[in-house]
């Protein structure tokens, strides 16, 4: 959708009055602020201590020009763990919304779906920060609408940069560890944020979101048993619960360059990865999966590999099946978690026509878990695509998160619907803030001028 018509709706429908700043620097590159340099004591931190904190050095705004009215923001950099069990630390971002429940937190996972630190959430939601989209970060900001609804509730919503320091997407333990450990740190704040030590948490993300929150919700009870009774509930959609499947699945595709961020991510904390991508991708495309890692964020990725046939930029595609490789792309596949999710409920949604993952891997998922225990609502939405559900089924996805922290929703039966479209769930539209739906009526019917 196009920046215009995405910033016009925010400004039209915004629950929020918003600052017009009077001129906005660039914030500093995370790739060149000492704020997230991992301090060289780490392994001296408990997963989850606050390392350090400051206000951001610029407002929280979406497409860096629209600022988020929230009573205070925060950036915590904090001990997290790595795919390989190694001490690493990464940035939380803290929005304490003006009418603010300190008992009650969102942990939003964003999309950020680049192997790069610049594209973090922590940075790209800042104002100033690529302001004219050109670096390909609209998704992130665009899912700004969502935690805008989220504060709009009173919760205090936190985005932890949960690709850790070198952007690591992919890198699926090290998403959910970082989820967990952001929940910890947020808790641990209470001297400058007022966030309430016993403050419960739910989770909420889309995509690559979805994996950071779906394997935080699988390795809470092992990684942070601390968070038992505090995790209350996970909601999220367009899950991939197959690394391999989805490679194949959008190979050759509008989606293709989510391979090649997906690769270099997972070189980011895999030399074996590393390895084999330097020794096999042709001379051809070698600068282009550098830049991936250090000048571009997600949207211009995409429009580089848009119908590519990336699985070919490669001197021998056993690259991709070999065992090597597959013990990585398994060992980050929630279809391979050692467990299920059990003891806090989970709302899954899911395109059936979902074009990056398909829905019957999300299916066998759902159902697997289902048989070990864990209480799943699953809903599928027979109408949308992989990227149209990011947007119409959050109304429901929000509705839930409301129940949830209502204390309405218990963990119990799994279930499973289909529906025409999530979007017009009665009982959702009457529960969720009304300036999203206009919005999301809005996006979808191009009625807001571009
Ligand atoms: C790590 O080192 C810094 C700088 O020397 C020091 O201030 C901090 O207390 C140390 N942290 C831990 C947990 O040892
Ligand atoms: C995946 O990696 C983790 C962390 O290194 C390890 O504990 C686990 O055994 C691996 N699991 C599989 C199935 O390879
Ligand atoms: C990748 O996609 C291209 C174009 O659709 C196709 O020709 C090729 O066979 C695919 N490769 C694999 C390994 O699926
Ligand atoms: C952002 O995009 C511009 C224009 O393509 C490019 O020159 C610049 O290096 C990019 N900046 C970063 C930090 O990726």
């Amino acid at each position: 959708m196009r920046l215009a018509l995405v910033l016009a709706v925010l400004s039209a429908v915004s629950w929020a009055s918003r600052c017009t700043p009077g001129r906005s620097t660039t914030p500093p590159l995370p790739s060149t602020d000492a704020f997230y340099d991992v301090p060289a004591n780490i392994s001296s931190y408990a997963p989850g201590d606050i390392i350090k904190y400051r206000p951001p050095p610029n407002p929280i705004a979406a497409f860096g020009v629209d600022v988020v009215n929230v009573a205070a923001t925060w950036q915590i950099q904090y001990r997290t763990t790595d795919n390989l069990g190694g001490a690493t630390a990464t940035v939380l971002t803290v929005l304490i919304p003006s009418n603010a429940d300190l008992t009650k937190i969102l942990s939003y996972q964003i999309a950020e779906d680049a192997p790069n630190i610049n594209c973090a959430p922590s940075y790209v939601l800042q104002l100033g920060a690529y302001p004219n989209g050109a670096n390909g970060t609209i998704s992130s900001e665009e899912e700004l609408l969502l935690v805008e609804a989220a504060l709009y509730e009173g919760w205090v919503v936190v985005l932890p940069d949960h690709e850790g320091p070198w952007g690591a997407y992919l890198a699926n333990r090290l998403a959910g560890q970082a989820t967990l450990d952001g929940i910890r740190a947020a808790r641990q704040s209470t001297a400058f944020t007022g966030i309430a030590s016993a403050a419960k948490a739910g989770l909420w993300g889309y995509s690559g979101g979805a994996l950071a929150t779906a394997w935080a919700a699988v390795l809470q009870p092992s990684y942070a048993p601390d968070l038992t009774g505090v995790l209350v509930g996970a909601a999220f959609g367009g899950t991939v619960p197959n690394l391999y499947n989805t490679i194949e699945t959008v190979n050759g595709t509008a989606q293709a360059g989510l391979i090649v961020a997906g690769v270099v991510g997972l070189a980011a904390q895999y030399s074996d990865i590393k390895n084999g991508l330097e020794a096999h991708v042709l001379p051809a495309y070698r600068a282009g999966f550098e830049a991936v890692a250090t000048s571009q964020c997600l949207g211009v990725t995409i429009d580089d590999y848009s119908d590519a046939d990336v699985l070919d930029m490669v001197d021998d595609t056993s690259l991709w099946t070999n065992t090597v490789t597959t013990d990585v792309f398994n060992n980050n596949s929630l279809q391979y978690a050692p467990k299920a999710p059990a003891g806090v409920p989970l709302f899954v949604y899911k395109a059936v026509q979902d074009e990056v993952s398909p829905v019957t891997d999300t299916d066998d998922l759902v159902a697997a878990w289902c048989s070990a225990g864990a209480s799943v609502e699953y809903v599928r939405d027979a109408t949308a695509s992989h990227s149209t559900l990011a947007v119409t089924g959050a109304p429901m996805a929000l509705a839930w998160l409301i129940s949830l922290a209502e204390g309405t929703v218990t963990a119990g039966a799994c279930s499973t619907t289909t529906k025409e479209s999530m979007l017009l769930d009665e009982a959702s539209l009457e529960v969720v803030p009304s300036f999203l739906i206009d919005a999301i009526t809005a996006l979808l019917t191009g009625s807001v001028g571009t």
